[in-house]
């Protein structure tokens, strides 16, 4: 799989063919100078109904026709807006062409820009077609049962560090001690001032108190695993 950074949460994902767009944050993203109309997306996954994760998702879905995936009140509330959408919910799995997709709890809120109710906020445990596993944590405090998605078996986490909103560096570095994955990807983060923070410092505590390797991406820079 190849991994897109373009700031703050908003991530590319190409596997298997297919380009995944997740939390797609383009349109007065201030870390980033992508737009929302250059990218490229067969579906969007979309962990809660904050501005800076449902961003883009209903124009880059019309014009691309890409999927939307989120839980069932943001698939519900995104397709009155004329978007195809797919609702799962939390613990529930599904075998999407990319792959196959649960929905994980996240410690977080979840009401979209108009107000409306946009359900309960998840975070996403992927299992691409040729095995590997990916969870990406979405916005979430630290929770203990990260520990049951650590049992899976985890290639990639993507998690938060800025703090304030979501888990700070610290609860970030209990959290990849209890999902120890090969890779952790550090995400929403200095975007503005408020979650403003050292990633290669944070990067050098994962790195001396666990196995887990740590990839600081620049906004708009891939890897692939
Ligand atoms: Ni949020
Ligand atoms: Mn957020």
């Amino acid at each position: 799989m190849k991994l897109t950074w373009y700031a703050h949460a908003t991530l590319g994902l190409e596997t298997g063919g297919y380009r995944l767009l997740i939390d797609p944050f383009f349109s007065g993203n201030p870390a980033t100078t992508v737009k929302a109309s250059q990218v490229e997306a067969d579906f969007i996954l979309v962990t809660h109904g904050h501005g800076d994760h449902i961003g883009d998702a209903a124009p880059i879905a019309k014009r691309t026709g890409a999927t939307v995936i989120s839980n069932f009140e943001i698939a519900d509330w995104i397709a009155k807006h004329g978007v195809k959408s797919h609702g799962q919910h939390l613990g529930g799995g599904f075998k999407h062409p990319f792959g196959y997709l649960k929905l994980t709890q996240a410690l977080h809120g979840s009401a979209m820009p108009d107000g409306s109710y946009g359900g309960n906020p998840c975070g996403f445990l992927l299992t691409t077609n040729d095995g590997q596993k990916a969870y990406f944590a979405g916005d979430t405090g630290l929770f203990g049962d990260m520990a049951l998605i650590g049992e899976e078996g985890l290639d990639l986490a993507v998690i938060p560090i800025g703090d304030n909103f979501t888990m700070g560096p610290a609860d970030a570095l209990r959290a990849v001690k209890l999902l120890h994955p090969r890779v952790v990807v550090p995400i929403h983060y200095s975007t503005f001032g408020l979650i403003d923070q050292d990633a290669q410092a944070w990067a050098g505590q994962v790195e001396a108190a666990s196995t887990t390797k740590v990839v600081v991406l620049k906004p708009g820079e891939s890897f692939e695993l």
